[in-house]
């Protein structure tokens, strides 16, 4: 239920074309996923090399961020007296009308939708074409959760009470889907929210607080801030007023504040070390195709990333599917994201030890198909790598190193490949490709990952039809799934018992 692709001249759609995309022919919103930009189109190609000239003159780095930089102790009580004011105000509005708001922030965002592209490109080295499908995420959740609210008044009515205080804490990796469908859930659900951008991606956070400010969300109600020290962070998460904190990012980061504060409402998701499993009845073009995108988009450095891929029986005996998976890995384009055509781009930043080792030290008994290369001084930029003969239990196969790199694995069974699957604490996504309705059944019922996918790549979540969320250790605290029908009741306090339902 994709809206219409007509006026996907970028350049020229206006506000109400694309308001009048999300709504039905009585004028009433009516959730519709919003469709990419078609670049098949000479007039988007156009507007994406002005994105891309654009991206190189601001290069990759910070600049200034419209952030409050709170400093002190007494800094931060101001901003949460502040969201406390302000929330109650906003609490008071009702659905609908907040609804109507982040309905806006919506529209205005696919408004802005090159300088979103921009900002991810420049800031934080994402590829155009990655950037244009997470601008896409980012307006989904604005009308999702909008209309989701609505639905959610009339069900719980008042028994459903906001947090007082919503706390977000997004990653760099999805600079503006993330902190935007946090945010905006937390708004929708009548909460205000104190939003801390990831360091590196303080930019596109800013950019996304304009957006929603523009839209009319008071300042009061969305607070951005930047936080001088550790300590203010304890503060914040420990302060009572913060009833919920959705988190995404590393273990060690869910645990601290759980630390911190064993009764906090949090809504974390945490690592993932995600597999593809290859039988013999699979379409092997789809496969390599979809193993490839999604172990090498941004990089792999998505949470829900391919990083290893296992070849069941006669899949991983014979050399074809290894010999295409070669080649179209080493065929993969790289660069910056404002050389277009690129079909992977750099790292975030210099790769850390975890990562460095990942791309350069191999396990006994392991090889390198393709040995990832350094392509130039920054330390960012990186040709992909692809390892064979990863051993079950090795720390390869358990150890998410979010970068570019799969690791292949083969086993005589499909019972040995799902055992494999699942022998990883963490269980976010996982993907079949099979061509046998048995074998994807039997499949569906042992595999542990919240997000299953079926010859189909393992990212790239749509909003509504794909709710995202995973469970075992790549979830901490309330498991609700984002883009959902249930992610805003995790936002208050509500109990169907009480409700009498
Ligand atoms: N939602 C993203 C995806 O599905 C990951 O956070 O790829």
């Amino acid at each position: 239920e994709f809206g219409p692709r007509r006026h996907q001249d970028r350049a020229q759609e206006t506000a109400e074309e694309i308001e009048s995309q999300q709504k039905n022919a009585a004028g009433e919103w009516e959730f519709k996923n919003v469709p990419d930009s078609d670049s098949s189109l000479p007039a988007n190609v156009k507007w994406a090399e002005e994105i891309a000239a654009k991206m190189k003159d601001s290069k990759l780095g910070v600049e200034t961020v419209n952030a409050s930089k709170v400093s002190s102790e007494a800094e931060l009580q101001e901003v949460l007296a502040r969201a406390e004011e302000g929330g109650k105000k906003w609490a008071a509005l009702g659905a609908t009308e907040r609804g109507e708001i982040l309905h806006h922030a919506g529209v205005i965002m696919s408004q802005r939708r090159a300088d979103l592209i921009e900002v991810m490109g420049s800031e934080a080295g994402k590829a155009l074409d990655q950037g244009d499908v997470e601008v896409s995420e980012a307006v989904d959740y604005a009308h999702y959760y909008a209309e989701s609210a609505k639905t959610m008044e009339k069900v719980a009515g008042a028994k459903f009470t906001p947090a007082q205080i919503t706390v977000v804490t997004p990653p760099w990796n999805f600079p503006v889907a993330i902190p935007g469908g946090s945010t905006i859930a937390g708004l929708a659900a009548g909460s205000p929210v104190i939003l801390k951008p990831a360091t590196p991606a303080r930019r596109c956070g800013a950019l996304l607080a304009e957006c929603l400010w523009e839209a009319g969300v008071p300042r009061e109600v969305l607070q951005l801030v930047t936080l001088a020290n550790h300590d203010l962070g304890k503060t914040l998460m420990t302060d009572p007023r913060v009833e919920r904190v959705i988190l995404t990012g590393s273990i060690e980061t869910a645990q601290m504040f759980r630390s911190w504060r064993p009764d906090l409402g949090l809504l974390a998701e945490t690592s993932g070390k995600n597999a593809i499993i290859v039988t013999p009845s699979a379409d092997l073009d789809l496969a390599v195709k979809d193993v490839v995108s999604s172990a090498f988009g941004h990089a792999g450095q998505k949470c829900s990333a391919a990083s290893l891929v296992i070849l069941v029986g006669t899949v991983g005996v014979s050399k074809r599917f290894h010999h295409q998976l070669i080649d179209a890995v080493k065929s993969l384009h790289v660069g910056y994201p404002w050389d277009l055509g690129i079909q992977m781009g750099p790292v975030v930043e210099q790769p850390g030890e975890k990562l460095l080792r990942g791309l350069t030290q191999l396990e006994p008994d392991q090889t390198w198909a393709i040995k990832p290369r350094k392509l130039d001084d920054s330390g960012r930029l990186w040709s992909p790598g692809v390892r064979a003969g990863v051993e079950p239990g090795s720390e390869y196969h358990l150890v998410e190193y979010f970068g570019p790199i799969l690791g292949v694995m083969r086993c005589d069974t499909l019972e040995e490949a799902v055992e494999i699957q699942n022998q990883v604490e963490y269980g976010l996504t996982g993907g079949i490709h099979s061509l046998n309705p048995r074998e994807i059944q039997y499949w569906l019922d042992h595999v542990e990952v919240g997000n299953a996918y079926i010859n189909r790549g393992i990212t790239g979540a749509i909003v509504r039809r794909q709710p995202f969320g995973g469970w075992k250790r790549s979830v901490v605290g309330a498991g609700s799934k984002a883009g959902g029908p249930n992610y805003l009741y995790a936002l208050g306090e509500w109990s169907p018992d009480d409700a009498g339902l």
